[in-house]
């Protein structure tokens, strides 16, 4: 058995931790993203029924999993799945449940790390006398590492490290007294910040502050359900992909918060408090500051450009500038509680991150929290390092795409499959409902068998065979070419090769090459910390058997 004792001080506090897990980054900058680039009214009505019929049964299925593991002294997926599998491949399925979260985590602290920078910027006043294309170029300096606007040598580097240090500091001190105390401080303050940006947001008036609508453009563009769309696989793979993001779902981290409840504990009404929190958090606030700010001053046709060249762009190169249309003053009270609120978002996501590797340690090596937790920094930092030094080669968003995207696809099927018909579904409702403070509606356990690993099924397939320009209709007609963005073409760099096939201008010719380089660089060094995982469980499960644990 684990020496591993740990547990949760309060109910309010796991509730807290786990919804500090799932509100990120995401909440406020990708959801918006995703909801403009899939035409707003499009993208809302499936987002809230993946929501209902993927994503609560996955929270479901991972709280269960993490209570029930935890009464065996597991605390990482690897040993978890292994409990509850028959065949001893299922740990090797569970070394995602580390692995995401030590890649995602790499590039995450970096965006992170932005966020506190940013905090400091605002409140130093340097985004004040700048124009758009001033705060613009301040973002593409900062992110080339060039020359700091305040005389900080490598700035972006010393953000990075002194956000590691942080989560790493928080992380040694343990759940109760480090994460939980965290999640009970940030989780009001972000909201509260949240609140108050979302008020400014919606109450845009056209022609006041140099706005040129008023905000019910925005709330109009989100919320104006557009049902012709509902037909594009395109839209709901976008809003099934947002919905694992957000929650955190097919990460493993999940699983190992709840690996700390007592056994007797519910996890039903909780897993559903900390989800709804969640939602609220990201459909509310999260669909209430952006969107309406940004469209309020450029308009949708502006905004649907500008989300076209990448995601971060609005939050970090535009907002910051149309704060300060508010005056001085509130231009810096905004920055400040914007990137603020980004940071806690990104903090109380990216602790969860480290605690499946800490548990793993804890579990099988017998590691101290401590050694554990510092060891998570230094693997971060080291592959971290790479995002932030090689960011215009696409590293960070070859981490964000195979690690942030595609894994979680495939570790929640793989779980859920596992959890409904190998470990059976009348264990799982057994589990799900067992001390549950709320009567889990039956219809789920159908929902749970059969609809969520076949939509899950289909969110995969969709992805690998993605059809060129999304055009299903073509597709399904016969005619059924690989899209660029499909993983499978993303395997092969076919979008890199026909852009370098094409570029006429050396220097953007040895741009891309640079960029396969990297692009294929990442590639290596994340499948070999996934190797170095594997074998790492495999010495784990020899070690168990030499000690009769197994
Ligand atoms: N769930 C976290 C987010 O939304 C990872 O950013």
């Amino acid at each position: 058995m684990s020496a591993n004792k740990e547990s949760w001080g309060s109910r309010v506090g796991l509730i807290l931790a786990m919804a500090g897990n799932a509100v990120g980054l995401g909440n406020f900058l990708r959801f918006p993203v995703q909801a403009v680039q899939n035409g707003g009214g499009a993208f809302i009505i499936p987002y809230l029924i993946c929501f209902l019929v993927m994503g609560i049964p996955l929270l479901w299925i991972e709280w269960s999993m993490g209570r029930f593991g935890g009464k065996y002294g597991h605390h990482s997926t690897p040993f978890i799945v292994d409990t509850m599998g028959k065949s001893r491949l299922w740990k090797y399925i569970g070394v995602f449940g580390i692995w995401t979260n030590i890649a995602v985590a790499s590039y995450y602290c970096y965006l992170e790390s932005w966020t506190l920078s940013y905090v400091f910027h605002s409140v130093v006043g340097t985004f004040s006398d700048l124009d758009q294309e001033g705060v613009s170029n301040f973002f593409n300096t900062y992110v080339s590492l060039g020359k700091s606007t305040f005389g900080i040598p490598y700035e972006p580097i010393v953000f990075f490290v002194g956000c590691l240090l942080l989560n790493t500091w928080i992380l040694s001190k343990g759940l109760a007294s480090g994460v939980e105390r965290v999640a009970k401080i940030g989780m009001p303050l972000l909201i509260f910040f949240g609140i108050f940006l979302a008020f400014k947001g919606v109450t845009i008036e056209a022609g006041e502050n140099g706005a040129s609508f008023d905000s019910a453009v925005g709330l109009n563009f989100l919320w104006t359900p557009n049902f012709e769309e509902l037909w594009s696989p395109t839209v709901w793979l976008a809003a099934a992909g947002q919905i694992f993001f957000t929650l955190s779902v097919g990460m493993g981290t999940v699983q190992c918060y709840a690996s700390y409840v007592r056994s007797r504990d519910d996890i039903a009404l909780n897993a559903m408090s900390a989800g709804w929190m969640n939602e609220f958090v990201e459909v509310v606030l999260g669909g209430a500051i952006l969107i309406p700010i940004s469209i309020g001053y450029l308009g949708v046709d502006r905004v649907t450009e500008l989300v076209q060249s990448g995601g971060l762009g609005l939050g970090f190169r535009t907002l910051p500038y149309l704060f300060y249309q508010w005056g001085d003053f509130l231009g810096a009270l905004a920055g400040f509680m914007w990137f603020g609120l980004l940071f806690f978002a990104g903090i109380t996501s990216s602790l969860a991150m480290g605690t499946p590797w800490i548990g793993f340690l804890q579990d099988e090596f017998g590691w101290r929290r401590k050694s554990a937790a510092w060891s998570f920094g230094v693997i971060v930092l080291v592959l971290g390092m790479p995002t932030v030094l090689f960011f215009k080669y696409g590293v960070f968003d070859e981490y964000d795409y195979w690690a942030g995207t595609v894994s979680l696809v495939v570790f929640a099927l793989c779980e859920s499959i596992l959890f409904a018909w190998v470990f059976g579904m009348g264990n799982g409702w057994r589990e799900i409902t067992s001390g549950a403070d709320i009567n889990v509606p039956g219809f789920y356990r159908f929902i749970i068998k059969f609809i969520t690993p076949l939509l899950l099924i289909w969110v995969f397939l969709g992805s690998l065979f993605t059809p060129l320009n999304n055009d299903w209709g073509k597709a399904f007609a016969g005619n059924w070419v690989l899209d660029n963005g499909s993983i499978i073409k993303k395997i092969m760099n076919s979008g890199l090769k026909e852009q370098l096939a094409a570029a006429t201008d050396p220097a953007q010719i040895e741009m891309l090459q640079d960029t396969m380089f990297f692009v294929n660089a990442s590639r290596i060094l994340l499948l070999g910390v996934w190797l170095t995982l594997a074998l790492l469980v495999y010495i784990a499960y020899k070690k168990r058997v030499r000690e009769g644990r197994i």
